[in-house]
């Protein structure tokens, strides 16, 4: 393999730079020739591609976004599309390809693989810690830590005037950001979306908790794919309890922002460790899994679920 590519896709995440930074630094040194392909998918299919220098990874490292550009490409959710890439790709003389994302990215991925063969390395990043097979994405340490900033802000208005907030979070389809900062923010309850969520009854715990004297509560709620609904469930809670809470929409202030250390170094690692996936033959991705690097198949990165966090659920409403 003497030339490789290397593309964002799906939604930013802070940390995808260092990803960047360090595949492109690590495939150089093993003699590579690393070619940075802008925007995804939709970029790869339109042929925006240069090759990367060290030099142009520079000062990246401390930077959030992602300086290839992103994007969702409904072209790619088709075989034909699919084949048009694998056909830029050889075209390119592209002999093998890293692609960091979340869920969507690597399902994307896989079926490349399969129907043309291309080789595919895979580095989880998304703020939604949902793929199999890592620990932590990439991203998701920075959006905690981001939300978690706004919630203690919240906070204080919370006590100050002896109100409840409801705050929402992103997630999609997992609830391991608003669980994260529900335990670290002292949240009331945490609502996510592997689970139902039992209104009546936290309305119920909600009157309680409030009988018996509590002036101000947080309550986080995963966006579930929806943004906004947290309104929708407000609107019950009032009903539910006579209390008047206040909505706080968090949004895409999750995705943005300087990188954490620990994503940096997660990115660091993870973003290295693909190019060596794919020196092997691809068809993998690169994860962390109690501290040290795994690598998982990719089908399986996007097609098998995580466990559900339910230990950290029961620790926010045991300390609530
Ligand atoms: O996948 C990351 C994520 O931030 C999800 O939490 C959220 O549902 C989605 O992306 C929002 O996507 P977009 O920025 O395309 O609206």
């Amino acid at each position: 393999m003497r030339r490789i590519g290397i593309l964002t896709s799906g939604g930013d995440a802070p940390g995808m730079n260092a990803a960047i930074r360090a595949a492109v630094r690590h495939a150089l040194g093993k003699g590579l020739e690393v070619i940075g392909i802008r925007r995804g998918y939709a970029g790869l299919l339109a042929g925006e591609m240069r090759a990367l220098t060290r030099a142009e990874v520079a000062n990246i490292i401390q930077r959030g976004g992602t300086v290839l550009g992103t994007s969702r490409c409904e072209e790619f959710l088709d075989a034909k599309g699919r084949a048009r890439a694998a056909a830029v790709l050889q075209g390119a003389g592209i002999e093998g390809l890293i692609v960091v994302g979340g869920e969507g990215t690597f399902h994307g991925a896989t079926l490349l693989a399969a129907e043309q063969g291309v080789k595919v390395a895979g580095v989880p990043g998304t703020i939604d810690n949902d793929v199999y097979g890592t620990d932590f994405t990439i991203g998701f340490d920075t959006a905690i830590n981001t939300a978690l900033e706004a919630i203690d802000r919240i906070r204080d208005t919370a006590a100050s005037h002896e109100r409840l907030f409801l705050v929402e979070v992103m997630g999609r389809t997992s609830g391991d950001i608003a669980l994260g900062v529900g335990v670290a923010g002292g949240a009331e309850d945490v609502l996510i979306p592997e689970i139902p969520t039992d209104l009546i009854a936290l309305g119920h715990e909600l009157r309680q908790s409030w009988q018996r004297g509590k002036r101000s509560s947080i309550i986080v709620v995963a966006e579930s794919g929806e943004q906004g609904r947290v309104f929708r469930i407000a609107d019950e809670i009032r009903e539910l309890t006579g209390l008047e809470p206040r909505v706080c929409v968090l949004g895409h202030i999750q995705r943005g922002g300087t990188p954490t250390a620990r994503d940096r170094i997660l990115a660091s690692r993870l973003g290295a460790a693909a190019v060596d996936l794919l020196l092997d033959g691809g068809g993998t991705m690169a994860g962390e899994v109690c501290g040290k690097v795994a690598r998982v198949p990719l089908k399986d990165a996007w097609e098998k679920r995580r466990d559900v966090r339910v230990d950290l659920l029961a620790v926010a409403r045991d300390l609530a």
